[in-house]
C-alpha cells in the first residue's frame, strides 16, 4: 500500500498517543463519530472523581466540583473560541435544543428551517411544537451528500424564527459553510443554531467568525429551567426566577460529575495537540482511507471538494449491519447508517487500522 498523501508521516506522528488508548491493543478503532476510544487521561479524571467521592462526599462540591464546572466551560470555550459566559453545559444535544427551542417565540415568526440531513433529534425538537402552530421546513439535499447553503437561502423569509442544520453532516462527514448559513438566516432576522457534535474537537469551530447564535445567550428567555441556571441558586427560594446573566441559564439541574470528568480528560488531548493539528492529521488519514477504500472496489460516498471533508467515510453496502457484524467478528469496531458502513477516523489511528478495516469489509462473502 502506497501513501496516497505527503501529510501522511505528519498524521502517523500523532499515532504516539495511541498507546493512551488500550482499546487498540485487541482492536482496530474506526467509530469515533460515535464514541470516541477511551483514553488513559479520561479514564485518570474519572478515577479522581471517584476518590473525591470517597474522601470528601458532598464536601467536595465546595471548591473542586464547582471549579471543575467552570473549568470545563472556559476550556471548551476556548475550542470554539468563545467566552466561559457563553457556555452552558447540558447532558445532550437534545436537552440543549429543547432549552433553545423553549426559548423562542413563534407567534410572529412560526416557521424553522432545517435540512434533510440533519440529526433526527434536532427537527423532533420542532415537530413536536407542530402542534402549537411552529412550522418545520425541511430543506433537501441534491446530492445526499451536503445542502447548497443557497438551497437553505431559498427556504428562509421574513416568517422564519430560526435556521438550523449541521457544520458536520453525521450521515455523510460533509462540512457545511456555517458562516454563510448565519449570514442567511440574520439577513431575514432571523437566528442561525447550529449542530457542531461531529465538528468540535476534529474540525476548527470559531462561533465568533462564524456568527452563528446557538452558543449565545444574549437575549433569548429560557422558559424552562432548573436550579443551577438560577444566578441566586443558593438561596433556595422557590418564589423568584433570577437566571443567570450568561449561558449557564441554560443549564437546568445537578451535571453528570463523571461525564464532566471525563470531558476534562478528553479535552487534554484536544488543548495538547491543538485542532489544527488534529484536522491536519485527520484530513490526511481521511483522504488515505478513502483511496484505500477506493482502490479495493468500493465506492465511498463523500463530498466532492476535499476541504468539505471530515473524519467520516460512508461506503455504500447491501446489508450495513451485516457489514458492521463481520467487521466486528474481525476485530474491526465500525457501525452503519442507513445503506452504508461508517469509518471515522481520529488522531490516534494509523494507516494500517483502515488498510485491515478495508480488507475484512472485502473479505465479507458476496458484498
Ligand atoms: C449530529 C448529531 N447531533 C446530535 C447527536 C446526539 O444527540 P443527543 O446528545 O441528544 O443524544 C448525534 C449523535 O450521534 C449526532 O451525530
Amino acid at each position: 500500500m502506497t501513501l496516497a498523501s505527503s501529510v501522511q508521516p505528519r498524521a502517523l506522528g500523532l499515532a504516539k498517543y495511541r498507546g493512551e488508548f488500550p482499546i487498540f491493543r485487541d482492536s482496530i478503532y474506526l467509530n469515533t463519530c460515535s464514541l470516541g476510544a477511551l483514553g488513559e487521561r479520561s479514564r485518570r479524571k474519572v478515577a479522581e472523581y471517584l476518590d473525591l467521592w470517597q474522601s470528601r462526599g458532598a464536601s467536595a462540591w465546595y471548591d473542586v466540583w464547582w471549579e471543575a464546572l467552570g473549568d470545563l466551560r472556559a476550556r471548551y470555550g476556548r475550542v470554539i473560541n468563545a467566552p466561559p459566559g457563553d457556555i452552558a453545559l447540558a447532558p445532550s444535544i437534545s436537552v440543549a435544543l429543547s432549552a433553545v427551542a423553549e426559548s423562542l417565540d413563534y407567534k410572529r415568526r412560526p416557521k424553522v428551517v432545517i435540512t434533510s440531513l440533519d440529526f433526527p433529534t434536532v427537527a423532533y425538537q420542532w415537530l413536536a411544537k407542530a402542534p402549537s402552530g411552529v412550522e418545520l421546513v425541511v430543506v433537501e439535499s441534491p446530492d445526499r451528500i451536503s445542502v447548497p447553503v443557497d438551497a437553505i437561502a431559498a427556504a428562509v423569509d421574513d416568517r422564519t424564527a430560526l435556521v438550523v442544520t449541521s457544520h458536520v453532516y453525521f450521515t455523510t462527514g460533509a462540512i457545511q459553510d456555517i458562516k454563510r448559513v448565519a449570514e442567511v438566516a440574520h439577513g431575514h432576522g432571523a437566528l442561525c443554531l447550529i449542530d457542531a457534535y461531529q465538528s468540535v474537537g476534529q474540525i476548527p469551530v470559531d462561533v465568533q467568525d462564524a456568527g452563528v447564535d446557538a452558543l449565545v445567550a444574549g437575549g433569548l428567555k429560557p422558559r424552562i429551567s432548573g436550579w443551577f441556571g438560577q444566578r441566586e441558586q443558593f438561596t433556595f427560594d422557590p418564589r423568584a426566577l433570577t437566571f443567570h446573566d450568561d449561558a449557564r441559564r441554560f443549564e437546568m439541574g445537578t451535571p453528570s460529575l463523571a461525564a464532566v470528568y471525563a470531558q476534562l480528560g478528553g479535552l487534554e488531548y484536544i488543548e495538547e495537540i491543538g485542532i489544527p493539528a488534529i484536522r491536519e492529521a485527520t484530513a490526511a488519514l481521511t483522504e488515505d482511507l478513502i483511496a484505500t477504500v477506493r482502490a479495493a472496489g468500493f465506492k465511498p460516498k463523500v463530498a466532492a471538494e476535499p476541504e468539505r471533508r471530515s473524519a467520516i467515510v460512508m461506503i455504500p453496502m447491501p446489508d450495513p449491519a451485516a457489514s458492521v457484524h463481520h467487521l466486528a467478528a474481525g476485530g474491526v469496531i465500525a457501525d452503519s447508517r442507513p445503506g452504508h458502513v461508517r469509518f471515522s477516523p481520529f488522531f490516534y489511528n494509523v494507516q494500517d487500522d483502515y488498510v485491515r478495516a478495508t480488507e475484512r469489509l472485502a473479505s465479507q462473502p458476496a458484498h
